[in-house]
C-alpha cells in the first residue's frame, strides 16, 4: 500500500484519537485478518459527521465485520444504520462486536447485494460506499434518487493508493476517477485524504 499521508502524521492524528476497547479489538482483528477497514480516523470523521448530520437513516454498502457501522451506531441519536454485505460471517462478527458496544439497537444487518438491498430504502441521509469499487459509479447512479433533501454521500478509497491519478491501466482505478469526476460535476464535494481518500458530497440543491 502506497501512504498518502505521511505514515508519522497518521500516527500523531490516531494516537490523539481516544476509542474504547471493542474498537481496539475491532482493529486488532483487521490488523490480524489484513481486513480493510476505514481506520481510526476515518471512522473519527464518521462519527463527527453522523453526529453534527443527527440522521435518520444511514445505509452502509459494505459493512465488513462492523467497524464502519460501529461508528455510525455512534453516533447516531434518533435513527438506524442499515449495515449490508454479502457475507453472513461477517455480519455475523459485527453482531457480536456491536452487540459488546451495545449497539445493537441502533443498527439493522442485512445480507446480500448492497446495491440491489439499498434500493429498498427511500429518504436516505448518508449513503456510505465501501463495497467493491469497480462497483461505485453503479452504487451512486442506482442509489442517489434515494437520497433525502441534504443527504450526504460518503465513499471510502477514492483515491486508491494514488492510482486514480493515473488510471489508464486500472479498471477499479478507472472507475473511481469515473465517479469521483461524476460526484464533483453533480454534487457539492471534496476528498479529504484520510488513509485512502475518503469523499463526502451533498446534493447541490
Ligand atoms: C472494505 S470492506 C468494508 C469495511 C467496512 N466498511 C469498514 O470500514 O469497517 C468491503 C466489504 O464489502 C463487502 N462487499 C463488497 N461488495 C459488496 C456488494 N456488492 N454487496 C454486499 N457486500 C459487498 C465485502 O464482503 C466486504 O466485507
Amino acid at each position: 500500500m502506497e501512504f498518502l499521508v505521511n505514515p508519522n502524521v497518521e500516527r500523531y492524528i490516531n494516537s490523539l484519537l481516544k476509542v474504547d476497547n471493542v474498537v481496539e479489538e475491532m482493529e486488532e482483528y483487521a490488523k490480524g485478518r489484513g481486513f480493510p477497514i476505514i481506520g481510526r480516523q476515518g471512522g473519527y470523521l464518521l462519527y463527527l459527521i453522523t453526529k453534527i448530520k443527527k440522521p435518520k437513516l444511514v445505509v452502509e454498502l459494505g459493512s465488513g465485520f462492523g467497524y464502519s457501522g460501529y461508528w455510525f451506531a455512534k453516533g447516531i441519536t434518533d435513527g438506524k444504520v442499515v449495515m449490508i454485505d454479502y457475507l453472513q460471517e461477517n455480519l455475523d462478527r459485527a453482531r457480536e462486536f456491536l452487540g459488546k458496544a451495545k449497539l445493537l439497537d441502533k443498527v439493522e444487518m442485512r445480507v446480500g447485494d448492497a446495491v440491489q438491498i439499498g434500493r429498498e430504502y427511500k429518504g436516505i441521509d448518508i449513503l456510505f460506499l465501501d463495497l467493491e469499487k469497480a462497483r461505485y459509479m453503479e452504487a451512486v447512479k442506482s442509489l442517489e434518487e434515494n437520497l433525502s433533501e441534504g443527504g450526504i454521500i460518503i465513499a471510502d478509497n477514492v483515491l486508491f493508493q494514488g492510482k486514480v491519478l493515473n488510471s489508464k491501466n486500472d479498471r477499479k482505478a478507472k472507475v473511481l476517477d469515473s465517479f469521483n469526476r461524476y460526484i464533483h460535476k453533480h454534487y457539492d464535494a471534496t476528498i479529504l485524504p484520510v488513509r485512502d481518500g475518503l469523499l463526502i458530497a451533498t446534493k447541490r440543491l
